[in-house]
């Protein structure tokens, strides 16, 4: 018998072994340039004044997101561009393998680590908070899984009855994730960040909570999802929502102050250079563009809700 927050390690870690971005399910640096782009406006902002600026991305999937965002540095300031390092912290080898095929014109500028670095001026991810392994939590018991079934146990971890006190959750009679990988990797960031802390995933706040009374953890298969985690055989994608509200909460502990709170829509509007794609798609009848533009409409329209923008300022 397993913690679900270790099945779902387990499930995680084997799944980015033999699977990348795109075969079960995707993201929006894979659906369009223009997202990277408009992080990139933000990104540009915060480093320009810099004298070495390093960004550290964490979780690279495909090399997508990396390519983006260099590929605007080189075009809109050489200079500042000369000067750039970007990191990526991925586990897969796999990945890692594929990240560097994608990103083999950025050669000597972007590097790879297993480990977390000691500095950086911006830290980012698109989902990969997400892909934290959660506690999983009903009352004042746990779940653990035993060979595909449910077993539900005393909650013994005082931390996670400290998170659901200090979150105001414990009267609350639902499904509760508790992610205390998220906060111990918030803490480890903030010795490391000397600027931004840039989080973007799908999630909720506590006022949201209540939406998801059985919980948020989903699995991905072949673009479908898994009906039940626990007996599914793997790989397939598992994620659990982001509870932005904590990361904000603990964020204040470690000196990280949360200064922007966007969902994707407000975020990607708020980016001259994705309205300037968005009009210039809008008037071209190029078949290319069309479909472009329709990706475009995705991340605003469906993704636009359910995806959130917290960036958070290292004091
Ligand atoms: C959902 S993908 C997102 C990829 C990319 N950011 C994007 O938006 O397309 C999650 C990424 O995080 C990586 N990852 C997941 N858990 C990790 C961990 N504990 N340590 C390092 N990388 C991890 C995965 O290998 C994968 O590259």
């Amino acid at each position: 018998m397993k913690s679900f927050r270790d099945f779902m390690e387990e499930r995680v870690r084997e799944y980015y072994l033999q699977r990348k971005v795109g075969d079960d399910f995707f993201t929006a640096p894979e659906l369009d340039r223009s997202f990277g782009r408009a992080l990139s406006d933000h990104l540009y902002q915060f480093v320009r004044h810099a004298d070495n600026p390093l960004i550290l991305e964490l979780g690279g999937g495909n090399g997508s997101l990396a390519y983006d965002i260099l590929s605007f540095f080189r075009e809109k300031d050489n200079k500042l561009y000369g000067k750039l390092t970007y990191y990526i912290y991925e586990e897969s080898p796999t990945l890692v393998s594929l990240q560097k095929n994608r990103l083999r014109e950025f050669e000597g500028k972007v590097f790879w680590t297993q480990e977390l670095i000691t500095e950086a001026d911006i830290v980012l991810s698109n989902e990969f908070f997400d892909c934290l392994p959660v506690h999983v939590i009903k009352g004042r018991k746990e779940l653990y899984v035993d060979d595909g079934r449910a077993i539900w146990e005393d909650i013994t971890d005082e931390r996670t009855l400290t998170f659901l006190d200090r979150m105001g959750y414990s009267a609350l009679g639902q499904v509760i994730e508790v992610c205390l990988d998220c906060i111990d990797l918030l803490r480890r960031l903030s010795n490391i960040v000397r600027g931004y802390h840039i989080v973007i995933d799908y999630g909720y706040t506590s006022e949201e909570i209540a939406k998801y009374p059985n919980g948020t953890v989903v699995g991905y298969k072949a673009h479908r999802v898994v009906m039940d985690v626990l007996k599914e055989a793997p790989p397939f994608d598992m994620s659990a929502m982001v509870n932005f509200s904590a990361l904000v909460e603990y964020g204040k502990d470690f000196g990280l102050l949360s200064v922007s709170f966007q969902n994707m829509r407000e975020f990607l509007l708020s980016s001259s250079t994705f309205l300037e794609e968005l009009e210039k798609l809008s008037l071209s009848e190029k078949a290319e563009d069309i479909e472009r533009l329709s990706r475009l409409k995705t991340m605003l329209i469906s993704m636009g809700e359910r995806f959130k923008v917290l960036i958070q300022k290292k004091l």
